[in-house]
């Protein structure tokens, strides 16, 4: 299986429509017509917690685009730092910062600057602040250390990346020993055509 895609396949050209379909949808969730998105959608269809996601800024949660609930997974330690790769407006980057302590933080890694505006300002209007650090990056060459999380969280993202080995071995090398990686994303049970491979609203959806 080709895990970058088939020859004369453009990588920056498939990196840019995605980044500029999540630059529309950060803007204007409707704009998007195909992807679920919003706090009820989280709610019915992914059991997010309905009380959580109302303590959330609505600019926040009217552009969650999860396609499942990590947090069914766990939760982690209280003084525990972690990554949310993708993570868009911030739903669960925030969900996560209100289970940490004192000394936890959470990291965000997303592409598109919007997103990543919006995910900040939901923090501070949670006076999450100084737990929460939201940087520009991508999946592929993730801004942090080697060795310096404890859980990596990420939601619908790792799909639209185009390296997908090389974002692998980067979660590998910024997770401590025994980390974790909380993982929801879309798992296709057959190979796509080659004109499916190449097509970038495919990828971007
Ligand atoms: C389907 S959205 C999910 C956003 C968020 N996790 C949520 O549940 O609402 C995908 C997110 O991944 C980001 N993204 C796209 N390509 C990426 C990459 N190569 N590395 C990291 N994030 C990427 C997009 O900017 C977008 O915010």
């Amino acid at each position: 299986m080709a895990l970058i895609g088939p020859p004369g396949f453009d990588v920056a050209r498939m990196r840019r429509e995605v980044r500029d379909t999540y630059e529309r949808l950060a803007a204007d969730p409707t704009s998007v017509g195909h992807l679920n998105h919003g706090a009820a959608y989280a709610r019915t269809h992914l059991g997010y917690d309905a009380a959580e996601l109302a303590a959330l800024p609505a600019s926040t949660t009217r552009a969650f685009v999860g396609v499942a609930n990590p947090h069914r997974l766990g939760a982690p330690d209280p003084d525990a730092t972690v990554l949310d790769i993708g993570c868009g407006t911030g739903t669960d980057l925030l969900l996560t910062a209100q289970r940490l302590g004192p000394h936890g933080r959470v990291i965000g890694v997303d592409p598109t600057p919007t997103m990543r505006m919006r995910a900040r300002e939901g923090a501070r209007a949670l006076g999450l602040g100084p737990r929460v650090d939201v940087r520009p990056g991508l999946a592929e060459e993730l801004p942090l250390g080697s060795s310096s999380v404890d859980l990596v969280q990420t939601n619908g993202v790792l799909n639209l990346v185009v390296d997908k080995v090389r974002a692998f071995s980067e979660i590998h090398r910024v997770l401590k020993p025994g980390g974790r990686l909380h993982l929801a994303d879309v798992l296709l049970h057959h190979d796509l055509h080659e004109h499916e491979r190449m097509e970038p609203r495919l990828w971007a959806a």
